[in-house]
């Protein structure tokens, strides 16, 4: 399988590279920062030089061609204020799959987050706000369309500690945190999964392995 990570040197990303090419799936990732690029060599991973927020359609539209799937792992990150939110967790995840629909890369994946499912109280610091309504305006745009075989996940806080390969992962877990390992692992089964297409899920550090977890998930729609 090909796939094309758009956020190609994430902390997801860099996780779900290494995991992808391992297992002899062909895999480009998307950076913005040619400097990037020998990190994702490392695993075998393609890099391709593209700035999600200035590209044409078009110019995306071109890294995709031939892919099987594509996975939406980018982010403003946290040092980005409310305007950043709305370019690259909104904007940029819109643009990604109007390009992975027209390239025909109908596997598709985005890293949501946990709370994008309703909107903000209102205490909620304005910026964390303005993230969680990108989040949830660009899930609300890949939900709406049938051109894509999309899943969204929205994983719960997340840590760098070593992953558990042990999830809880369900339309409503409750809060928790997740390790970046483990949300990598989850994309990577959930890649190979085509029927968890279609569904919106929450994902936390759990007792259920990896695997079990998303079959289970998958067998709910038959
Ligand atoms: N932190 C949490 O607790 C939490 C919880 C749930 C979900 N999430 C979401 O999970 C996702 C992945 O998390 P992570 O920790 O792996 O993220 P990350 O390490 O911050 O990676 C995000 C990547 O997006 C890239 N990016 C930013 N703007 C771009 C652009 N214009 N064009 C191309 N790439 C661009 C960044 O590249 P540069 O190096 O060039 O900036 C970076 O490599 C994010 O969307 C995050 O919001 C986070």
């Amino acid at each position: 399988m090909r796939i094309v990570i758009a956020g190609g040197h994430g902390q997801i990303a860099l996780r779900l590279e290494h995991l992808l090419t391992a297992r002899g799936d062909e895999v480009a990732g998307i950076i913005r920062k040619p400097e990037q690029a020998g990190d994702l060599l490392a695993s075998g991973t393609e890099p391709v030089v593209c700035d999600l927020e200035s590209a044409s359609l078009e110019d995306v539209v071109k890294h995709l061609e031939g892919a099987d799937a594509a996975v939406f792992a980018a982010g403003a990150g946290p040092g980005s204020g409310a305007a950043r939110k709305e370019t690259v967790d909104h904007r940029s995840a819109v643009l990604f799959a109007d390009a992975a629909e027209r390239a025909g890369a109908r596997r598709f994946l985005i890293i949501s987050s946990m709370g994008a499912s309703h909107e903000p109280p209102p205490d909620t610091d304005p910026v964390f706000a303005a993230y969680l309504r990108a989040k949830a305006a660009a899930d609300d745009d890949i939900r709406a369309r049938d051109g894509l075989d999309w899943t969204v996940l929205r994983p719960g806080r997340l840590t760098n500690d070593p992953g558990t390969g042990r999830v809880k992962l369900a339309e409503h877990t409750g809060r928790g945190e997740i390790t970046r390992d483990d949300v990598a692992a989850v994309l990577a089964a959930l890649l190979d999964e085509p029927r968890t297409a279609g569904r919106t899920l929450e994902l936390i550090n759990g007792d259920t392995p990896v695997a079990e977890a998303v079959a289970a998930v998958a067998a709910e729609r038959g």
